[in-house]
């Protein structure tokens, strides 16, 4: 997708930080913006920043986890703008840090639940309907440089994130057939509100393994004080969606650690000279299987 003009775009954690960067910066190409978010003071004070540029907006409060909410939001968007979005935002996320051995039921619960519980809302909740329009269309995630390696100090986030790649390197193989991107953003440091996450902590999952106070409040601050610009971030977004990229990582720092991460990965495969009898049926195999899931498919037969 080249053009914004008239595209509708549905931005979940639209209200702030990198959703609101990606609200001004796709606003001002032309597409209208629906912001989503759990908060509904910074979704008025969002929009009023937003009509003052004469941008088109319309808020909605919505808890990303909240899948009934979700249906009632994707209904108001085709009420208001009388048509699903054409691109979907999944930015929304929440976090937060303590030693992986001290997490609780209650922090993978929560944390797991808005940044990939909240991103399957999305996808399940928006997918077909975007199928049903025939339009052209493009998704975008907001996972992390965490979810591309694991992290002592932040599990359940990192794992969350890491889930979030991987359901969008699936969509992606998928939505191509019907003219529908997908793109995943690996931030590293974002100017953001995301050290105020733990006031978002909903009382039922209250039991904690981490310290949260205004000291590790503060102490996250001072990190993301120096984070990339929101409207930075979204300005390589756009170009992302513009050349249809997969992973859009404007980070260069992260290139290095990166490359080791993913070598020492492949580096650990066998040589294909240590079986490649074995090898060879395997893939044999698959291919057999995967050409058998597209015949069923295509008939329709999703019983199968
Ligand atoms: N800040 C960073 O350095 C950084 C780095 C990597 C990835 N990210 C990711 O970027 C995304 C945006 O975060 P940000 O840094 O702009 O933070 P932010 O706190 O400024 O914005 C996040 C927004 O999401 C909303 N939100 C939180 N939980 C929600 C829920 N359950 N339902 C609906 N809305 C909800 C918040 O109200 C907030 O407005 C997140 O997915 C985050 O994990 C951030």
């Amino acid at each position: 997708m080249k053009d914004f003009r008239d595209q509708i775009a549905f931005i979940t954690g639209g209200a702030s930080g990198a959703g609101f960067g990606q609200a001004q910066v796709f606003g001002r190409a032309g597409a209208k913006i629906v912001i989503a978010d759990v908060r509904a003071s910074a979704i008025e004070k969002a929009l009023a920043d937003l009509k003052t540029e004469g941008i088109t907006a319309h808020g909605i409060v919505l808890d990303i986890t909240d899948r009934a909410g979700y249906a009632r939001a994707a209904d108001e968007v085709e009420r208001v703008f009388g048509a699903p979005p054409t691109l979907l935002f999944n930015t929304a996320g929440v976090n937060s840090f303590g030693p992986v051995e001290n997490s609780t039921y209650d922090d993978f619960d929560w944390i797991i639940g808005v940044n990939l519980g909240g991103v399957v809302n999305g996808m399940v909740t928006f997918v077909p309907r975007m199928i049903k329009t025939g339009k052209p269309g493009h998704i975008v995630t907001t996972s992390s440089l965490g979810g591309l390696m694991g992290s002592a100090f932040a599990a359940p986030y990192s794992a969350a994130k890491a889930a979030v790649v991987n359901l969008m390197e699936s969509y992606r193989q998928s939505l191509e057939k019907y003219g529908i991107g997908v793109s995943v953003v690996c931030p590293a440091n974002i100017k953001s509100n995301i050290a105020e996450a733990s006031k978002l902590r909903p009382a039922q999952y209250g039991q904690s393994g981490y310290v949260e106070n205004a000291d590790s409040i503060a102490s996250l601050h001072s990190i993301h004080i120096h984070g990339m610009e929101p409207v930075e971030l979204a300005g390589h977004i756009k170009r992302g969606i513009e050349e249809n990229q997969l992973y859009i990582i404007p980070y260069p720092e992260a290139k290095d650690g990166l490359k080791k991460h993913f070598d020492a990965i492949v580096e650990s495969v066998l040589p294909l000279e240590a079986d490649p009898e074995g090898a060879r049926k395997r893939v044999e195999a698959l291919q057999r299987w995967a050409a058998d899931r597209a015949r069923v498919f295509s008939k329709g037969d999703n019983q199968s």
